[in-house]
């Protein structure tokens, strides 16, 4: 392959240590462990807790982990982008801040807004300034406290998402490793089955959006199942097909993880037995932009030099979209 690509040399995730499990929930609304099981495959989330602790106290902590892997300063670091929809602020962009916490004073960074798919939009900006040979290392941080914007009187949304942060490392490889192939989709008309209504210029705070409770995550579950099914498998066949890539050629899934049945269709379609699938929802529950790092960094030691690997999203915008990756190193070398 010619040119330069945008290898992954490092990952590393970060979650809090509080735990929220369903036995915790069943003390707080009308649901039930089986109930929340069966429907979306969750045991637990973790929770991030502590007065002004907000989604950049976890990518610095997992971004400190992921640079002492490499025996990287902070310094060294050109570009940092974060995917998230919790921002600390409204702004200054919470990838200023995490530069910021980390010293790393030579890098700029802003944030994207993807939703569930923000580490696939932001994976693939971050690999096009090293493929232009412009930027030499570029961190991807995916992360969202979602507790800060979940109501926790809603059962139908407070079951499902978690807190989590994960990073990679993005430098140049030509050998042919790293992002090989991107395919990113967006339709704005979905935005009426999952958003957030007040707190944005269109809708600013006021207390009367405050008690309607209009800054917590509205979601019509059914629909965004339905449009998660069809466009995540959709999206992860078509990149198979036009990389002439079949089932055996592909190492790992690593999907966004929602629901475990948007999951097992995924893999379906693309013919994957479940070995071959990462599934960690049930410890971590949806962390939004956090869960295909989280997977990865948790994975990290089965990875082997030459993977190829399919990340696969959909979520709020809608978004969604795959990469393929050819893994740049023997996760079972990296000294932890
Ligand atoms: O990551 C961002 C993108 N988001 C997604 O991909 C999420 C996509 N949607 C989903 O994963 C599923 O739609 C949910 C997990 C949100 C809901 O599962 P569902 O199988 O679609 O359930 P439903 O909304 O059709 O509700 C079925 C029943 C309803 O009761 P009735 O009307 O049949 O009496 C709900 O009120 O389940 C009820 N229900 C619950 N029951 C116990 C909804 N939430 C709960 C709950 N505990 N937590």
């Amino acid at each position: 392959m010619a040119g330069i690509t945008a290898a992954i040399t490092a990952v590393q995730g970060y979650v809090p240590d509080d735990l929220l499990t369903n036995a915790d929930l069943e003390k707080i609304v009308d649901t039930t462990d089986e109930w929340i099981r069966s429907r979306t495959g969750i045991e637990q989330r973790h929770i991030l807790k502590g007065e002004g602790l907000g989604t950049s106290d976890m990518a610095v902590e997992a971004v400190k982990k992921l640079l002492d892997k490499r025996g990287i300063a902070p310094e060294e670091i050109d570009l940092l982008i974060c995917a998230t929809v919790t921002p600390d602020m409204v702004f200054p962009a919470t990838a200023n801040i995490i530069c910021d916490k980390l010293g790393a004073k030579n890098a700029f960074g802003f944030d994207i807004g993807a939703a569930c798919s923000g580490f696939l939009y932001a994976l693939t900006t971050g690999s096009k300034f090293i493929e232009s040979g412009t930027h030499k290392k570029v961190v991807v941080v995916g992360g969202d406290k979602m507790s800060s914007i979940i109501d926790y009187e809603d059962r139908t949304t407070c079951v499902i998402f978690g807190d989590g942060a994960g990073a990679v490392l993005l430098e140049p490889d030509e050998d042919g490793y790293g992002v090989c192939d991107t395919i990113l989709r967006s339709d704005g008309a979905g935005r009426q089955y999952l958003h957030m209504k007040a707190g944005g210029s269109a809708k600013p705070a006021s207390h009367e959006t405050v008690d309607a409770k209009e800054h917590y995550v509205f979601q019509d579950g059914q629909p965004v199942f339905k449009a998660a099914v069809v466009n995540m498998a959709g999206v992860s066949a078509e990149i198979m097909e036009r990389n002439n890539l079949e089932a055996d050629d592909i190492a790992w899934l690593v999907p966004h993880q929602a629901n475990l049945r948007i999951i097992d269709a995924t893999a379906r379609r693309m013919g994957l037995s479940e070995e071959k699938v990462m599934v960690n929802i049930q410890r971590y529950g949806n962390t939004t932009a956090g869960t295909i790092p989280l997977c990865l960094s948790d994975w990290e030691p089965q990875l082997k030099k030459g993977d190829n690997i399919i990340l696969s999203a959909f979520g709020g915008g809608f978004t969604w979209g795959a990469v393929w990756l050819r893994w740049a190193y023997d996760g079972k070398d990296v000294v932890k």
